[in-house]
């Protein structure tokens, strides 16, 4: 039933823009967080009633919404916390992620069984529950837009409730391709596609993310029918973070690192989650194999590397985790000497430190196996202080818009990224500026909040 006086704009998300931490002493204590829907959904202004629904995440969510606690312009859904795990840490992270990201090792998996049945199951309630409360909260003719793989279900569902609204979905993630796609067991690809074409217009991040859906459609579900395709490359947001990266916590910082790292010597930055599709073990290989290749740079390059924990609930990304530290530590052990640390690994997330390394980074590294966009690639040249050159895989997303002013590397042939992190610790300083100032421009071409409204504007058309 259409609501008489509900959203006129919604947004769905797993994860919201607040949450909440149960203190000690009972109080609840709200966090507010960033990123680009954030800044993007802002664009329309606190009277355009619009509605964020989103998932409680932990104990201290879960608290708020039965307490009734909340934020104007955000439905929180008290998900049973088994509900939602298995939906999200086994179904949305362990397999769609997973697809879409290409990253099963093959021989020994995925394997669909009886659990994975149990969990799909899971995860038909969690979109169920939000679909629900979409139709609950919308207006006649309100216009939502989906977020990413954990609701992909949603669309066709909520079509089903309310066939008055504008349904738009808009994927984060790259998109496999069919032959990887048609690894999911028939019912439940087929069960996706139909979940996700129940909108009538779905975003992606590229082309390539947009075509492989596009293939999917063809080869499982007869085509797209009238569902329409969009593209929309989420840009940096220039004006925060130049304000931002020029705050005296980040100056701090700067100093710091600058300390750590070494006067006179040269910067290789990274800044990621420790997320499986980031690459970070072949960029430390890299790393290791261009001090080999070219031990000039010895004592002359530091890689400092920020890898910020995620998903800790997974085994496996504990397991890389502890990878990716071992290796620096045996790197560090290996080359370092009284006067030289050649990894500067950092774990603990700082976003004022992760701003300063973008400032003084000389070479940024963003070397993903795959991945949608990559905000990192779009940010560091847009605050960098001297110019950064740019070594970056042509699996990233960003790719497409930034590949003719970055060094393009294979993310997997850790020779031609040691090769290709030579010539940007070579590059001449003023073309170092010179492509910088391009890939600013490049990765500013749509901030969010211009993404945002052109997804709502296309869909309302
Ligand atoms: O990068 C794709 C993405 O789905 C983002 O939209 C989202 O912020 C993130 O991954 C999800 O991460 P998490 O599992 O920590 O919520």
């Amino acid at each position: 039933m259409a609501s008489t006086h509900g959203a006129q704009v919604l947004v769905a998300s797993n994860r919201g823009p607040v949450s909440y931490e149960l203190r000690e002493d009972g109080a609840l204590h709200a966090r507010r967080g960033g990123g680009g829907l954030v800044s993007g959904l802002s664009a329309i202004g606190p009277d355009a009633g619009a509605l964020w629904v989103c998932s409680a995440l932990s104990d201290g969510d879960r608290e708020a919404v039965r307490r009734g606690e909340g934020e104007p312009g955000v439905r929180m859904l008290d998900i049973p916390a088994d509900v939602h795990a298995d939906a999200y840490n086994g179904i949305a992270n362990s397999v769609l992620w997973f697809v879409h990201h290409m990253l099963y090792q093959t021989p020994l998996e995925p394997v669909f069984d009886e659990d994975f049945r149990r969990q799909w199951s899971s995860y038909e309630t969690y979109n169920r529950a939000f679909a629900e409360a979409l139709a609950a909260e919308a207006a006649e003719g309100a216009a939502v837009i989906v977020q990413d793989y954990h609701l992909a279900l949603v669309p066709g569902l909520l079509r089903t409730l309310r066939t008055d609204l504008r349904i738009g979905h808009f994927s984060h993630t790259p998109w496999a391709p069919p032959e990887y796609f048609r690894m999911l067991p028939d019912d439940i690809s087929a069960q996706l596609l139909k979940g996700m074409l129940g909108a009538d217009r779905l975003g992606f991040l590229t082309h390539r993310w947009a075509n492989a859906f596009t293939a999917c459609c063809e080869e499982f579900a007869g085509g797209p029918g009238d569902t329409r395709i969009g593209v929309h490359g989420l840009g940096a947001d220039a004006d925060f973070l130049r304000e931002r990266a020029h705050r005296q916590d980040v100056q701090d910082r700067m100093t710091s690192l600058r300390t750590e790292i070494g006067e006179g010597r040269k910067a290789i930055v990274r800044v990621d989650r420790t997320e499986l599709s980031k690459n970070i073990v072949r960029g430390l290989l890299a790393y290791r194999h261009l001090l080999d290749l070219h031990p000039e740079w010895r004592e002359q390059v530091v890689h400092v590397a920020f890898a910020y924990p995620s998903r800790q609930d997974l085994a496996v990304y504990r397991d890389y985790t502890a990878e990716v530290q071992r290796l620096a530590d045996e790197i560090n052990a290996s080359y370092g000497t009284p006067t030289w640390t050649p990894v500067v690994l950092h774990v603990q997330d700082d976003f004022a430190r992760s701003l300063a390394a973008y400032r003084l980074a000389d070479v940024a590294l963003v070397n993903p196996i795959r991945d949608g966009m990559n905000l990192v690639a779009k940010e560091v040249p847009v605050v960098s202080d001297q110019g950064c050159a740019l070594v970056l895989s042509r699996e990233a997303g960003a790719y497409e818009e930034l590949g003719e002013d970055a060094l393009g590397v294979n993310p997997y042939d850790i020779v031609s990224t040691a090769h290709a992190l030579h010539d940007a610790l070579t590059m001449p300083p003023a073309e170092r500026a010179e492509r910088t100032k391009r890939l600013a421009a490049s990765a500013t071409a749509l901030p969010p909040a211009q993404w945002f409204l052109d997804q709502l504007n296309a869909l309302t058309r």
